[in-house]
This record gives C-alpha cells, sequence and structure tokens, in this order.
C-alpha cells in the first residue's frame, strides 16, 4: 500500500453485472462490463485506501491490490456486503455501490436442467424483486458508512432522475450518466458524469472511465479527510 490521503481507510466497492439463475445452467445477466467500479478500485487504491471489491461475473479484469470478493446473484452480493460491514468487521468508511444488480431474479430456479417439452410448450418466467443492496445501506441505522454513494444510469431527464433516486435510496451521492445508445458511454471507455450531492448537481467533463474514476477517489479522500469533515 501507498502511503496517500487514504492511508488506514476502508472503501467498499460493488461491481459489474450479477447473474440470476433459471437452472444450474442458464442464468439472467446484463451488459455492464465492471470497468468503471474497476477502475474506481484502483484509484481508491492508488490513493491508499484498503479496497473491499465485491463484483459479479464481470468481464473486466479485477483490480490489484484490493481484497477481491467474488459473487453471482443479487443476493449472495447484499450477502457480501452485509459481511463486510458487520458489526465485527473492520469499520468500512466509505461505500460506492457500482455494480448494475439485477432488478429481479427468477422467482422459483429449477435445481435441475429445464428440458425442452416434447409437445412443444415453452416455460413461463415468474420474478420476484431483488433486494437493492444501496438502499439497504444507506438507510441502515446501525454501521452506515460515513459516505455512501450510488450510481444512476439514465436514458432521459438524467439529472432529475438522479435527484429524485439519491432522496429515495438515502445515499449522500450520485453519480449519474446518460447511457443512451449514441453516448457510446454503455460499454465503452470514457464516461460523462455529474455528481449530485447536498450541494447540487456538478456536471463533469467526458473523461475516460479512469479519469471519472481517479475524479471520483479524490473527492471520497477530500470528503473523508477534508475540513469539514467531523
Ligand atoms: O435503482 P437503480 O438500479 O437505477 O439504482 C442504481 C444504484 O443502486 C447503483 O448504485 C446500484 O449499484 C444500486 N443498486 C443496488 N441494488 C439493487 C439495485 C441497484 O445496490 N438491487
Amino acid at each position: 500500500l501507498s502511503a496517500g490521503p487514504l492511508t488506514g481507510r476502508r472503501v467498499l466497492v460493488t461491481s459489474g453485472p450479477t447473474h440470476e439463475p433459471i437452472d444450474p445452467v442458464r442464468y439472467i445477466a446484463n451488459r455492464s462490463s465492471g470497468a468503471q467500479g474497476t477502475a474506481l478500485a484502483e484509484a481508491l487504491r492508488d490513493l491508499g485506501a484498503e479496497v473491499v471489491f465485491v463484483t459479479g461475473p464481470a468481464d473486466a479484469p479485477r483490480p490489484t491490490g484490493a481484497r477481491v470478493i467474488e459473487v453471482q446473484s443479487a443476493r449472495d452480493m447484499l450477502e457480501a456486503v452485509d459481511a463486510a460491514l458487520a458489526p465485527d468487521a473492520p469499520a468500512i468508511d466509505a461505500a460506492v455501490f457500482a455494480a448494475a444488480v439485477a432488478d429481479w431474479r427468477v422467482a422459483s430456479a429449477s435445481n435441475s436442467k429445464i428440458k425442452k417439452r416434447p409437445d412443444g410448450t415453452t416455460p413461463a418466467l415468474e420474478f420476484a424483486e431483488n433486494p437493492d443492496i444501496l438502499r439497504t445501506v444507506a438507510r441502515r441505522a446501525e454501521g452506515r458508512p460515513g459516505l455512501v454513494v450510488g450510481f444512476a444510469a439514465e436514458t432521459d431527464d438524467v439529472i432529475a432522475h438522479a435527484t429524485a433516486k439519491r432522496l429515495r435510496k438515502g445515499c449522500d451521492w450520485i453519480v449519474a450518466n446518460d447511457v443512451s445508445p449514441a453516448t457510446g458511454i454503455m460499454g465503452g471507455t470514457e464516461n460523462a458524469v455529474t455528481l449530485i450531492s447536498d450541494a447540487g448537481a456538478e456536471e463533469w467533463p467526458r473523461l475516460t472511465k479512469t479519469e471519472t474514476a481517479r475524479r471520483l477517489a479524490a473527492r471520497i479522500a477530500a470528503h473523508l479527510t477534508g475540513p469539514d469533515h467531523e
């Protein structure tokens, strides 16, 4: 670990998609690559933080120098996050939720592979809502990290939707971005975000995901160590 403004601080980052099983060989997922979450973990590490990285099955390489916890489903991810925030675990100073968690899981995943039916009829999938990990953590009465940051990928009215989301989820900051296909952001190497806090909305220029991560890590460091802290 390098000496930096976050030396001695512990930050939790969630990243990647989740996989929601249909049966032992099939799943439902989304297109999150995990690139922004990995970049953020590395930027926080570079500032000296001890990073706990809870990731779904992402394509992006895992960050080095972080404690990596691999999970599959949203419920697995919540369990790993809860374990990291348990009263007997070392305290987490900030938590950033960059994962693209599936909103729904298959209500009753089959324990054996679902077979094609000889009569040509098709199975119907019924869904159940997944736990909202960010909201659960942000609204915890005890053991809530001092800074809780969510992401909001939107395709329209980005600032209005993300501002409402910040209040609904109870997090401190929302990093909002426009993922309309025309932006090329989803799956791309660049990002253009607006940081929403109680101070309002701050639009950042279009930057690489690495540079966006560095800026966000610097802001987290400033918040945790700055003059307005405590
Ligand atoms: O509501 P929406 O999915 O747009 O919110 C996005 C934010 O909430 C992200 O920070 C994401 O990591 C988090 N989230 C979560 N658990 C869910 C859904 C979203 O932690 N089930």
